[in-house]
């Protein structure tokens, strides 16, 4: 397994481009199943999550060109396996979004089971719940959701619990379904606006995009001709920049982004100290070497301050001036990084799902465990600012949703390498 050595100190400068968004692009590669004709999607970032859905798509006998630009073309006339393996789901969860369009288009989906997750228990509960209001019939046998319908009906779905992956699952489901289908408390991330919009541009009809209720007009079939879909940039991987800069008193630019889509995080890195500016697709922010002041956070759903942020930022909060209260509510275990941080020096005390963290002027280097993707993110950038070398463990979990993260870093002045284990 790689590890990442970071030497602490350097200030970050310089410009950088964000790349496409990985939780927009996972759902857009499961939409392309619903598709009869070929569709071609861009700015797909290079990830292993990425490689994963190309690997389970394969699988499934579809014919997948990638050009040297990196764009991905999917053909699904030459299906053959209505089927997401163990193998494949077991090292991504968001395997599961190719139940909705396997099932709405063909009938029949074998989908296995997600096992436990690091940040929490993470059930579908609501995707197969909602299914069956459908009319799909599931069963779950030998850790294997087998579902099966002859056509899926439009009904009136009210969610219990506000659930990204849910929502994109059941949109991409109610496309072919007969009749109307109405989501209610849905999920508004961008990344959900994102696929709806590129369903419409298969010709599906969805209404209420990025609201919490959504309407889903069934169609026959999607045959949308030379279709060829950007998808949107990253705002996770751009907060996480700009939370890296910010713990280091830097100054950078971000390209390619999208600054709406991270409206809370902005406002908390200005509440930090943090000058920003930005444009329709860019973001500057200048710390002006000063060290960033605490700033507490509660997660929640968008547009409220996202989960994949929360780690980032209790790096920052370690070494602030004050004290900060940090609050997780959208999964139940997602405070292993804090563990970690504290073997660096940082004051944080947990009690239940909120962490009260005493800034401190510097962390030390230690070797450290990444245990799950946005962890080891708050990792490197707590290595940024920890006096030493800070080793940070099992980076595979970076490469699942950061794209070159040590040739983007290198590029804005840290120190950092990987070394092969
Ligand atoms: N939940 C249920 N039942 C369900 C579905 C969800 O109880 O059927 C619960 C979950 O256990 C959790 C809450 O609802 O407590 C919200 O989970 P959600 O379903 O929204 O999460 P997800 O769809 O599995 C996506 C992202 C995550 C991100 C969350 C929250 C993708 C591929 N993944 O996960 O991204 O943290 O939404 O915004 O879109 C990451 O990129 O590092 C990552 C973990």
């Amino acid at each position: 397994m790689d590890k990442l050595i970071i030497t602490g100190g350097q200030t970050l400068k310089g410009e950088l481009r964000i790349s496409g968004a990985k939780n927009a692009a996972l759902p857009i590669l499961a939409a392309t199943l619903l598709s009869e004709t070929p569709v071609k999607v861009g700015n797909v970032p290079h990830l292993h999550d990425i490689t994963t859905t190309i690997a389970l798509l394969g699988h499934m006998g579809i014919t997948i060109t990638i050009d040297e630009r990196l764009n991905i073309e999917i053909d699904t006339q030459s299906i053959s396996r209505l089927e997401a393996p163990y193998e494949l789901v077991k090292t991504m969860r968001a395997s599961i979004l190719v139940l909705g369009p396997l099932l709405s288009r063909f009938g029949k989906a074998h989908v296995s089971l997600p096992g436990g997750c690091a940040i929490g228990t993470r059930p579908v509960n609501i995707h197969l719940d909602c299914l069956t209001k459908m009319g799909a019939e599931i069963t779950v046998k030998n850790g294997y959701i087998h579902a099966s319908a002859e056509r899926l009906h439009g009904t009136h779905l009210v969610m219990d619990q506000v659930t990204v992956t849910g929502t994109e699952n059941i949109m991409m489901a109610a496309v072919l379904a007969e009749g109307t289908t109405i989501i209610e408390n849905a999920a508004k991330e961008p990344e959900v606006e994102d696929l709806s919009h590129f369903l419409n541009c298969l010709g599906a009809k969805i209404t209420g995009i990025g609201t919490s209720t959504i309407t889903i007009e069934g169609v026959e079939k999607l045959q949308p001709k030379d279709l060829f879909y950007k998808i949107l940039p990253d705002r996770i991987e751009t907060g996480t920049y700009l939370t890296a800069a910010a713990i280091t008193g830097g100054h950078i630019k971000l390209k390619d982004t999208h600054p709406k889509s991270l409206e809370i995080v902005i406002k908390k890195l200005r509440e930090t100290g943090a000058e920003i500016t930005c444009g329709d697709d860019w973001i500057e922010l200048n710390m002006h070497g000063q060290r960033p002041k605490a700033v507490s956070i509660d997660t929640a759903p968008f547009p409220a301050f996202p989960t994949d942020m929360q780690a980032q930022f209790t790096a920052l909060n370690t070494i602030a001036t004050g004290t900060s209260i940090i609050t997780e509510t959208v999964f139940e275990n997602r405070f292993m990084h804090i563990q970690e941080m504290q073997r660096m020096g940082a004051q944080i005390t947990i009690k239940q799902n909120t962490a009260i963290c005493e800034g401190i002027p510097e962390l030390t280097a230690a070797p450290v465990m990444a245990t799950d993707l946005r962890a080891s993110a708050s990792l490197v950038l707590a290595g940024l600012v920890a006096k030493g070398d800070t080793i940070v463990d099992r980076i595979y979990h970076i490469d699942r949703g950061y794209e070159c993260i040590e040739e983007k870093l290198t590029q804005l002045g840290a120190t950092i390498r990987r070394v092969p284990h």
